[in-house]
């Protein structure tokens, strides 16, 4: 009897412990999506139109990058006028309102499949979880890439009266392992 009774808690604790899994899994993806969808990402994230965007910066929430920037396959604008131009690949203080924002490393936009630039939560959760949509990155390199780019790192202090993502990069990468230890569960799992 005894023993049974040991039994039957091990296995209330053991279902406690997944259901409290799945609330973290599902607290830390909300968490990663409100960064993920937030302009400070989503002006660079976007897609194969290679428009990069100037949402929340002062012209409306919906606005592509002025002066009709595009970026092309390259990414850099090779084929017209190339983000270097303006964005200086070098560490600047970025605090001139609506002056070209610049970091250590050549300003460009990611690779199409990371586009996030308005869409939902369970859209960007699946690219975010397969590595075929995902830059073949696994969750230790994405912890590791949200730690380490200066992209990421400029989201969360852009200077110059922008909005910042909300949060900070190591709040990000710790809320991406927590997300990673549940499975990776989206909103519609
Ligand atoms: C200046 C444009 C730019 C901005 C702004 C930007 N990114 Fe990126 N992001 C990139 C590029 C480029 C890559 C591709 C990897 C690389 O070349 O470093 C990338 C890759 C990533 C990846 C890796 C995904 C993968 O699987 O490869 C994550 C995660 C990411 N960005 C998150 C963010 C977050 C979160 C923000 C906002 C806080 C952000 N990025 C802002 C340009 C940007
Ligand atoms: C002729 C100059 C110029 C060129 C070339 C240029 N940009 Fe910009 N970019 C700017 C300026 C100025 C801003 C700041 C706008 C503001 O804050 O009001 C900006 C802002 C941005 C932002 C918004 C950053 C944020 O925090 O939301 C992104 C994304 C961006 N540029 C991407 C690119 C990409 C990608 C390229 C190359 C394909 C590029 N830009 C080429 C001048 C330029």
């Amino acid at each position: 009897m005894r023993f049974q009774l040991t039994l039957l808690a091990f296995a209330a604790l053991g279902s406690a412990v997944n259901a409290q899994d799945a609330t973290t899994g599902a607290t830390a993806w909300r968490e990663i999506y409100a960064v993920a969808s937030h302009p400070r990402c989503t002006n660079c994230h976007v897609g194969s139109s290679g428009r990069p965007a100037w949402d929340d910066l002062g012209y409306g929430l919906k606005r592509l990058h002025g002066m009709n920037i595009t970026a092309d396959d390259s990414r850099i604008g090779a084929l017209s006028v190339p983000c270097r131009t303006c964005h200086i690949g070098a560490a600047g203080k970025n605090d001139v309102p609506h002056a070209a924002p610049q970091v250590d490393d050549a300003w460009r936009l990611p690779p199409v499949e990371l586009a996030w630039r308005g869409k939902t939560s369970v859209e960007v959760c699946e690219l975010l979880r397969a590595p075929e949509t995902n830059d073949g990155f696994d969750i230790a390199q994405l912890v590791e890439h949200v730690r380490t780019s200066v992209f990421v790192s400029y989201g969360f202090t852009p200077g110059a009266g922008r909005n910042p993502a909300p949060g900070s990069a190591e709040e990000l990468a710790r809320n991406l392992e927590v997300w990673g230890a549940a499975g990776m569960p989206c909103e519609d799992d």
